[in-house]
């Protein structure tokens, strides 16, 4: 059985929320990135904003399993400004070379996902090999279980059957 490992940074609390129903559904680990200056308040927030718009790599600390020693690894991460939240964009640098199979669960009041699945990948040079999205509000009232739990299992059943294909075996000109 392939191990996947769940990465999540939150700072209100709802990706770690997700992160852990992930885990528990799926019996996966989980690791939580921090930061070494706190956020807090009006100022907190004006940080998360800048962060986004100025595209700025926060200094974090990651005290986890290091992620090259799983199959995959699911990021579960806020959106900021439309944009992805700026701990998980210096998580992604960190440890690009490190990255196993990446999927990507977004968290957010209604829209951005699809700009932090973006920066995912052009920070990795590869496509996160699946990605979804969530409010904040099916988070908190539960109604996301299903379709996460489908989306972890499609995660795993991915990593079980990777079983090798020759071209040979499904080429037309084999034939
Ligand atoms: C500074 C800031 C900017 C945000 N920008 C967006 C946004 O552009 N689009 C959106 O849908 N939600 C946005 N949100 C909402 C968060 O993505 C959402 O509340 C998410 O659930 C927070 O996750 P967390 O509790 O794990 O930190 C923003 C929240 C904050 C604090």
């Amino acid at each position: 059985m392939s191990e996947v490992l769940v990465v999540t940074y939150s700072y209100t609390g709802t990706c770690r929320q997700l992160a852990q129903l992930l885990c528990s559904q799926q019996g996966w680990p989980m690791a939580e990135i921090g930061e070494r200056s706190r956020r807090s308040g009006l100022q907190g927030t004006a940080r998360c904003l800048l962060d986004s718009w100025l595209h700025r790599r926060p200094s974090i600390q990651y005290d986890g399993p290091p992620p090259s020693q799983f199959d995959a690894v699911v990021l579960v991460s806020p959106i900021w400004a439309y944009r992805l939240a700026g701990p998980m964009r210096s998580f992604v640098a960190m440890m690009r070379d490190q990255l196993p199979d990446v999927a990507v669960v977004s968290v957010m009041g209604n829209s951005g996902a699809p700009n932090a699945v973006a920066e995912i990948g052009q920070l990795l040079g590869r496509s996160p090999m699946l990605s979804t999205a969530f409010t904040t509000r099916e988070v908190q009232d539960g109604s996301c279980a299903g379709w996460l739990q489908a989306f972890g299992t499609a995660i795993q059943k991915a990593e079980d059957s990777q079983a090798v294909v020759r071209p040979a075996t499904w080429s037309p000109q084999a034939a």
